[in-house]
């Protein structure tokens, strides 16, 4: 649909029947129909819409949605079938300059979650932001903008979701209501007044529409879901080896080791420092013995250093590969190697080059990369990046060949650093799953890297900000993240590093890195005590990993994140459709899949007794095996289908341990120990069932290094479960895929649940062996041939 008015054109597509992209062209002309984000396909896709109009308005309908732009404004309403107002313009658009403000009403009910890992509370009501990557060293909770510029959102309104992705790369602001009582807005100061409406009205379904239009993670190596041990730097190389040997002799489990910028020589991509690592292939060889991956930092500042035979100047160089400065010379800027030239990376040809650059690496057998400073950031200039004017040229599908400035693709650059990073090491191995971290990122991003919440600091407030941040990044797109665990600038007290290494172990990415200079702040220091929680949360960590993998394929099919707000899942949890997050008891919780419920106190230091609240009414603990509580629906009163509030604990904090607990009618697939994920496990796979309505579970599992599993070569099971009376069903499908696991036996045990074992029936023939019964729990073997098995246990 089209509506004029002067010389202003807008355009409104369904994309789908819950998808509605809204474009305007001013001075007669529409914006440049292109998009670094979106996927072409999703972009290009039209379904076919109603015509519905009356004297005041022009509009359509879909089967989803209505849309009517008012004639005499031009204000847009859009309403669901039923005609409930979702959302509405408060303003006509406010065009000045080159800029633009988008303004809706916002209703007394209404919350805002996104814009990527923006610190401050995890609902954005009340809170503007700008989106401008910024390299934001010692970021505090008010710090804005940040290294990111994801310009999505969701609203959510009484359990009605609904996201907003504003397409423009150029800086843009979200107020959530902080300047305008009654009104959010959103805008830019230049580029295409272009944006998408995903309705839900499930907050999932919102989500998942999000990675409909700007896609979805790769599946990503299963060595980047275990433990991940950084500083900056370790060197020499005796360091790099000592702490992969401290690690294998304490028995802590771990599957990474970073090399920050000291491995390099002289902080210059790409080489290595002789002296401090005289042998560094044997190094390599050496680790990988011993079942580490590498991650790399390769920086995308290119040393300036001509006549050198510095490969990576030389050759971009050659290949005319750096953006310039509008007189048509080289733009230079310091960095860490010192003055430093930057690769053009919106333009193919470029991010191929810059591919290349992986091969000696490559070759070496590095497996993973991380591209830091891609804000970009630049020490000697006043902005502490590019100046606006550096020109960058574009030469890329679906967009005209033209030059841009820097202020138009300033907050694209650092995803397409990843993209050319990511692109590069599957055009070197493309049997291969790359594993590619970046700080800077634009929407769409998570196609490419995963990502990590940049330069926090090593205070309690900076681990209960985690929370927040992780989530909100986790709904918007980008489901493998982490937090630099520990934190990275300054030193964080023993009791603070292992409180902080009990929750990272249940988030998607558990790194721990610290800055230069910093106090050591690996697992062991401060002594055995706290060592010893340590281990214990990376060792769960490590046998729930075929739950944590389970999960990764989830996010890479349909985008959910590993790490979800309790309302994602749960949006029926409040009798008026508030998402329970936002209540203090809920505030330092979330969920790492369906199933699990992670409760640290709201502030991680208090040692008081605080209240945890649960979005429904059966949970049990997970490290215990007991019921929690189990609100039958006989217990309500007369009349009530559901417990009137969400049901609550008081919990005892305890520096030891987190609370964690398990959704009843969970089934949980875990893992015999092993110190990496490059080990075999060795023993049966464990099926923890979790007695409950709705039970079920699933497992995927695949080589966890290449793309075989596209040709079929996974593992996938699903698990079913029904208590009725005192006989307890459960299923086992048959293997899907042509993977074959490690395990040929199933440890299944039982919690919760009344089978009195009179008897325990597989596939109709009773169980020759009699479970074994302990701590509120029962269990037995079975053996797991992929045929699947039917198991009653009366
Ligand atoms: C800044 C990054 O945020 C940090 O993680 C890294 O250690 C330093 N750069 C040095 O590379």
């Amino acid at each position: 649909m089209a509506v004029e008015d002067g010389d202003t054109r807008e355009e409104i597509t369904a994309l789908r029947d819950d998808v509605v992209r809204v474009r305007i062209g001013r001075n007669g002309a529409m914006p440049e129909d292109a998009s670094w984000a979106v996927l072409p396909e999703a972009r290009q896709s039209i379904v076919a819409v109603v015509p519905i109009s009356s004297e005041t308005s022009v509009g359509f309908r879909t089967k989803s949605l209505s849309v009517e732009i008012s004639k005499a404004d031009l204000k847009m309403t859009v309403r669901d079938v039923a005609g409930k107002v979702l959302q509405r313009d408060a303003l006509p658009i406010n065009f000045k300059g080159h800029s633009f403000q988008i303004s809706k009403v916002m209703p007394l009910d209404e919350h805002y979650f996104g814009l990527g890992d923006k610190t401050g509370p995890l609902d954005r009501r009340e809170e503007a932001f700008s989106l401008w990557n910024t390299d934001a060293y010692r970021f505090q909770e008010s710090t804005d903008p940040l290294y990111k510029a994801i310009p999505y959102f969701m609203t959510y309104r009484a359990g009605i979701a609904l996201g907003v992705f504003l397409d423009n790369t150029w800086r843009t602001s979200f107020d959530f209501g902080k300047t305008n009582d009654g009104i959010y807005s959103f805008g830019a100061e230049d580029g295409p007044l272009d944006y998408y409406i995903l309705y839900g009205p499930a907050p999932k379904q919102v989500v998942e529409t999000y990675a409909w239009l700007t896609g979805k993670p790769p599946l990503p190596p299963l060595w980047s879901l275990g433990y991940q041990q950084s500083r900056f730097s370790y060197v020499p190389q005796a360091r790099v080896l000592e702490v992969a040997e401290r690690l294998r002799k304490d028995r802590i489990p771990a599957d990474a080791i970073y090399l920050d910028i000291g491995f390099q020589e002289k902080n210059r991509p790409f080489s290595v420092d002789r002296e401090r690592f005289p042998d560094f292939t044997g190094m390599l060889k050496q680790l990988k013995q011993e079942n580490f991956r590498i991650v790399a930092i390769t920086d995308l500042h290119i040393a300036k250093l001509p006549n050198l035979s510095y490969l990576p100047y030389d050759s971009g160089i050659a290949g005319d590969h750096f953006v310039k400065n509008p007189d048509g010379s080289i733009y230079t800027g310091k960095v860490w190697p010192g003055p430093s030239v930057f690769p053009d990376f919106t333009r193919q040809q470029t991010r191929v080059w810059w591919g290349t650059l992986y091969r000696g690496f490559h070759e070496q057998g590095i497996e993973g990369f991380w591209n830091d400073m891609n804000e970009p950031s630049i020490f000697d200039s006043p902005t502490k990046t590019m100046p606006v004017d550096v020109v960058h040229r574009i030469d890329e599908l679906g967009f005209v060949t033209r030059t841009a400035t820097h202020a138009e693709i300033h907050d694209v650059y650092g995803m397409e650093n990843s993209r050319a990073t990511y692109e590069g090491l599957k055009s070197l191995d493309p049997e291969m799953r790359p594993f590619v971290l970046t700080r800077a990122t634009y929407a769409g991003g998570q196609r490419y890297a995963a990502t990590w919440t940049g330069d926090n600091s090593s205070s309690w407030n900076h681990l209960r900000m985690t929370t927040f941040m992780l989530k909100n990044l986790g709904l918007s797109g980008f489901a493998f993240a982490g937090a630099d665990a520990g934190g990275y600038a300054g030193t964080p007290a023993s009791d603070l590093l292992t409180k902080w290494m009990e929750i990272a172990a249940f988030q998607p990415i558990d790194r721990d890195h610290t800055e230069e200079g910093t106090g050591d702040q690996e697992p062991w220091v401060g002594g055995k005590e706290q060592e010893d929680i340590r281990r214990k949360f990376i060792e769960t960590r490590y046998r729930l990993m075929p739950y944590l993998y389970t999960l990764a394929e989830e996010s890479s099919r349909t985008g959910m994140p590993m790490e979800r707000p309790l309302f994602l899942e749960y949006p029926d949890a409040a009798s008026d459709g508030h998402p329970l997050d936002l209540d203090l008891p809920a505030s330092g919780e979330f969920l790492l899949g369906h199933d699990l419920i992670v409760a640290p106190p709201p502030s991680p230091e208090e040692l008081d007794r605080y209240v945890a609240e649960f979005p429904t009414n059966h949970w049990y603990n997970f490290w215990t095996g007991e019921e929690l509580f189990n609100v039958h629906a006989s217990a309500l009163h007369e009349g009530q289908s559901t417990p009137a509030a969400p049901l609550t604990a008081s919990l005892q904090p305890d520096p030891q341990t987190v609370p964690v607990f398990v959704r009843g009618g969970a089934m949980l697939p875990m893992a015999p120990l092993v110190e990496s994920t490059n080990e075999t496990p060795q023993g049966p796979l464990t099926l923890r069932v979790y007695v409950g309505d709705d039970c079920q579970g699933s497992l995927y599992l695949d080589d966890g290094k290449t793309t075989a599993f596209q040709r079929g070569e996974f593992l996938r099971m699903h698990f079913g479960c029904e208590q009725k009376g005192n006989t307890l069903s459960i299923n086992i499908s048959p293997h899907e895929g042509s993977y074959k696991p490690w395990w040929t036996k199933i440890q299944v045990e039982v919690y919760g649940g009344q089978p009195n074992l009179s008897r325990v029936q597989i596939n109709g023939k009773s169980l020759a062996m009699r479970p074994a019964s302990s701590a509120g729990s029962l269990s037995f073997q079975i053996d797991d041939n992929g045929s699947g098995a039917d198991l009653v246990l009366q």
